[in-house]
């Protein structure tokens, strides 16, 4: 409720999240705390922040025939958003199982990929 931003480090497990992150969600996320319900539906409490996911994928999902098949992302960006964030920048380390990427060029790209955030808040 404090922070100003929140940075989440994500795994890709079984195509969604880990339970582990799952369990921490279903502790934050509350009527009460971090979202209201009125005669005009829920409201996300946490306005105004932003938030960061560096997704760990052992495949590639952000484009090709496993896009379906993800989970995390979209499962997280509305999860996040129920509670009112909205500004949300991606990162995304994957394909570092993937014989033709593997994990150098998967932490590259992740590495450019911050380093645009970072040109875009400056
Ligand atoms: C239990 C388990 C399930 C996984 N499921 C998937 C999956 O569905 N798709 C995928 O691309 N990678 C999957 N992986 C691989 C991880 O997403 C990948 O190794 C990632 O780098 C994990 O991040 P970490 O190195 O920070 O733990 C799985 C790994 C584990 C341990």
């Amino acid at each position: 409720l404090a922070a100003d931003i929140l940075v989440l480090a994500v795994p890709m497990h079984n195509f969604g999240p880990p339970s582990t992150l799952k369990a921490w969600i279903d502790h934050v996320v509350r009527v009460g705390r971090t979202l209201s319900y009125s005669q005009k539906g829920p409201e996300g409490m946490l306005k105004g922040k932003r938030a960061i996911l560096v997704l760990a994928r052992g495949g590639v999902y952000s484009d090709g025939p496993a896009r379906p098949l993800d989970f995390q992302e979209p499962y997280l960006r509305a999860i996040l958003g129920f509670i009112g964030l909205t500004d949300i920048e991606v990162v995304r380390v994957e394909g570092i199982a993937v014989s033709a990427i593997g994990p150098e060029k998967a932490v590259a790209s992740a590495m450019a990929q911050s380093k645009e955030i970072l040109l875009q808040a400056a």
